[in-house]
């Protein structure tokens, strides 16, 4: 019989991950099966333990329930703990155990899927909320010669930039006359169509553009091409960090290219 897995959300029904954790069990010959779980958003830890005592093996949280879910978690990993959030349940009788493969994902997305070097790299993470949390430690390790955080909010910026050593914090006002090779939109400003008040200016010569969302071109991004910069959505992350967590799972490692290019494609 199949292992079950799945993705808990709400809502979840549009999610991509089924399909994509489908072609990665095809692809590895792994023999997983795996759902969508709309939780109500009070019926979250309910829900993961009704999965449990089925016999589930492991889920994938999406929003609203990463920082729940870690609270929820026994034990985490250190990178689940850097983000105070888990996408990645591995669960058994005894315990939920919690993961997070988002940032390592957006990392693997820039370097694999992208050809950008963060090494050395001057970078910009726009917004201090839970997805910027996610991706702030991964994209320190990855050795950028500059990292700022800049949000509306700049206390919010200041106090995430305190957890990690090295990185610098500010107001979007802050950002008037500096250069970035990368900037990273963390900020949830693009679901309501609006663009947080950036200079043009902001993108270095060859510099990447890289909204977190995807599905559509943000305001963001469409600002970061009208500046001449080189955009990307989150698309490659989303493969990516499914791809980790399948690793998380069942200690094999798909190719993320072929599912990137036919989610591209559809
Ligand atoms: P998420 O988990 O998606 O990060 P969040 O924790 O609510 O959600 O954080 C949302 C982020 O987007 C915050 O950085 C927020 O800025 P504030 O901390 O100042 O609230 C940012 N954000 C949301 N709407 C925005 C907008 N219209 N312009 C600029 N930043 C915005």
């Amino acid at each position: 019989m199949a292992d079950r897995y799945g993705v808990i959300g709400h809502p979840v029904a549009h999610s991509k991950s089924p399909w994509i954790h489908a072609q990665f069990a095809r692809a590895t010959g792994e023999a997983i099966e795996y759902g969508a779980i709309d939780a109500p958003p009070d019926g979250f830890a309910s829900e993961v333990e009704r999965f449990r005592a089925a016999g589930g093996r492991g889920l994938n949280v999406t929003l609203p329930f990463k920082r729940e879910a870690f609270e929820l978690c026994a034990q985490a990993t250190p990178r689940a703990r850097d983000a105070q959030a888990v996408n990645t349940l591995v669960l058994d009788r005894e315990r939920i155990f919690g993961d997070n493969t988002d940032g390592v994902g957006l990392v693997r997305d820039l370097a694999g899927n992208l050809g950008f070097d963060a090494a050395g790299a001057r970078i910009l993470l726009l917004g201090a909320g839970g997805a910027a949390q996610g991706v702030l430690g991964p994209l320190a390790q990855a050795g950028p010669a500059v990292l700022v955080i800049a949000n509306r909010t700049p206390a919010r910026a200041e106090a995430l930039a305190a957890r990690v050593p090295g990185t610098g914090a500010c107001g979007f006002a802050g950002l008037a006359g500096r250069e970035f090779d990368l900037v990273v939109n963390a900020t949830s400003a693009g679901l309501g169509g609006e663009l947080p008040p950036l200079p043009r200016t902001l993108f270095a010569r060859g510099a990447l553009a890289y909204d977190m969302m995807y599905g559509r071109e943000t305001e963001f991004l469409a600002m970061a091409r009208a500046a001449g910069a080189r955009t990307s959505d989150g698309l490659g992350m989303l493969v990516e960090q499914a791809a980790e967590s399948f690793f998380v799972w069942r200690g094999v490692r798909p190719a993320t290219a072929p599912v990137l290019a036919a989610l591209r494609a559809a």
